[in-house]
């Protein structure tokens, strides 16, 4: 076992993992993050995405050793309050999800697409998302939803 130390969503935990436990699954598991879902664990569909210092990961692909020290922000972290943050307003006003199970995978991408590009195109939206994938939407009003976010001036 390896002790680690994170903060996640703005608490910190120190727990004793094993070196072969992925990130998605201490964050699930022990943690109880459990709004980030696991949808293939094969680094394939972008469901399970965090922010790692700030960068977008697929948590699957990580191993919790390696984020020993990180700083973690799920979707459980991004609401202000009481309040939707705005790309999570902005998946709501433009219908951008139906079943919804990609959409925290969705909304944390793109809150790193937005702070390393703040006013993307579209098609810089769809490369920028392209690793996350969508089996409901069709991707139209994902990619109006980062848009309107975009307007709106998010770059968290
Ligand atoms: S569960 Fe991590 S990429 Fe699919
Ligand atoms: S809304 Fe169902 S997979 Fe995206």
């Amino acid at each position: 076992m390896a002790e680690i130390t994170v903060s996640v969503d703005g608490v910190k935990y120190s727990d004793h993992v094993e070196p072969r436990l992925l990130l998605v699954h201490y964050l699930r598991e022990v943690v109880g993050k459990t709004g980030t879902p696991i949808g293939c664990d094969t680094s394939n569909c972008g469901a399970c995405t965090v922010l790692l210092n700030g960068e977008s990961v697929k948590s699957c692909a990580v191993l919790a050793v390696q984020a020993d020290g990180a700083e973690i922000t799920t979707i459980q972290g991004m609401a202000n309050g009481g309040g939707l943050h705005p790309l999570q307003q902005a998946f709501h006003q433009e219908h951008a999800l139906q079943c919804g199970y990609c959409t925290p995978g969705m909304i944390m991408a793109a809150s790193d697409l937005l702070r390393e590009n703040p006013s993307p195109s579209d098609e810089e939206i769809r490369e920028g998302l392209e690793g996350n994938l969508c089996r409901c939407t069709g991707y139209e009003n994902i990619v109006r939803a980062v848009r309107r976010a975009a307007q709106a001036g998010v770059s968290k």
